[in-house]
C-alpha cells in the first residue's frame, strides 16, 4: 500500500519549486492533491506534469494573500473532495531583500499576510474538520531564516520565526484532537525563488562552504521530508521543526 492512499491533501504555492515537488511525491504515494498558486494556466501546466506520477491532481488558483479565495479553495476542495486530511502551507514570497531600515510598513503587511497570515487562515479553515474526524497533518514550510536571521531579509525571517512558533502553538492545542501539526525549515534550496543566492558562482560557493553535506539543496529532498510528516508514519511527531539544509546550521567551521 502507498504511503498516502485514499489521503486528500492541499499543497499551496505548489506551480514551481517545493510546493510542485511535495505535491508531485504525495501523488506518487496515492493521495489525491489540490495544488493552489496565483495564475491558473501555470497551475495547469504543473498539474499536467505530475499527472503522470499517480494520484489525481486538481489545480484551483487562489492568492493566499486573499481570505475570500482561500475560503473559496477550502470550499471548492471539501466540496469536491468530501475533507481534507493533509494540508501544506507552502507559498510565500520575499519582496524585502534589502537593508531592514530601508524596509517600509506596506512590505511588512504584504510579507505577514502572504507568508504567515496565509497559514493562519488556511489552518483556521481547514483544521476543525480534522478535529472533527480525529486526523490530520499539517505542514508549515518554514526556513533556517527562521532559525538564524538572513542578512537583509528582516521581513521575511520574522515571517518564518512566527510561522514556527504558530506551528508549536497549534500542535499544543490540536494533538490532543488527533491532529498533528510540523514546520520544515529548508537551507538553501534550487528554486526561483533563491536565485540570487546560487546562480551567482561566488555566492553559492560562499554558502556550500558552510555546509557538510556541500550540494545545493533539491525541492524533492524537502518533499520527501513533507512527505514522511505528512504521512501516518510520523503518528508520535507533532510541533517539530526539521531543518532540511545540509548542515548548515551546524556550529562547526
Ligand atoms: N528556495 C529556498 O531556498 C527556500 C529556503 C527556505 C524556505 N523556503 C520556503 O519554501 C517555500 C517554497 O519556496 P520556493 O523556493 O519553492 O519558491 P518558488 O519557487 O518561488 O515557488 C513559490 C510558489 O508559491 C506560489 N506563490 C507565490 N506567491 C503566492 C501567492 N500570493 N498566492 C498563491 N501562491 C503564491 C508561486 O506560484 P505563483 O507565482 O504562480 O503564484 C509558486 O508556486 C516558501 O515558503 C519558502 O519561503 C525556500
Amino acid at each position: 500500500m502507498m504511503v498516502l492512499q485514499d489521503k486528500i491533501a492541499l499543497v499551496t504555492g505548489a506551480s514551481r519549486g517545493i510546493g510542485l515537488a511535495i505535491a508531485r511525491v504525495f501523488a506518487r504515494e496515492g493521495a489525491a492533491v489540490v495544488i493552489c498558486g496565483r495564475k491558473q494556466e501555470t497551475l495547469d501546466r504543473a498539474a499536467a506534469e505530475i499527472a503522470p506520477s499517480g494520484g489525481k491532481v486538481r489545480a484551483v488558483a487562489c492568492h493566499v494573500g486573499r481570505a475570500d479565495q482561500i475560503r473559496g479553495l477550502v470550499d471548492t476542495t471539501l466540496r469536491e473532495f468530501g475533507r481534507i486530511d493533509i494540508l501544506v502551507n507552502n507559498a510565500a514570497t520575499n519582496i524585502a531583500q534589502e537593508p531592514a531600515l530601508a524596509t517600509d510598513e506596506a512590505k511588512f503587511d504584504k510579507m505577514v499576510e502572504i507568508n504567515l497570515k496565509s497559514a493562519y487562515r488556511f489552518i483556521q479553515a481547514v483544521a476543525p474538520g480534522m478535529c472533527d474526524r480525529g486526523s490530520g497533518s499539517i505542514v508549515n514550510i518554514a526556513s533556517i531564516s527562521g532559525i538564524r536571521p538572513q542578512f537583509h531579509g528582516m521581513l521575511y525571517s520574522m515571517t518564518k520565526a512566527a510561522l514556527i512558533m504558530m506551528t508549536q502553538s497549534y500542535a499544543l492545542e490540536l494533538g490532543p484532537r488527533g491532529v498533528r501539526v510540523n514546520a520544515i525549515a529548508p537551507g538553501l534550496i534550487q528554486t526561483a525563488l533563491s536565485e540570487y543566492y546560487w546562480k551567482d558562482d561566488a555566492r553559492r560557493a560562499t554558502v556550500l562552504g558552510q555546509q557538510p553535506l556541500p550540494h545545493l539543496g533539491q525541492p524533492a529532498e524537502v518533499a520527501e521530508v513533507a512527505l514522511l510528516l505528512a504521512s501516518d508514519r510520523a503518528s508520535y511527531i507533532t510541533g517539530q521543526t526539521m531543518i532540511v539544509d545540509g548542515g548548515r546550521l551546524l556550529p562547526w567551521g
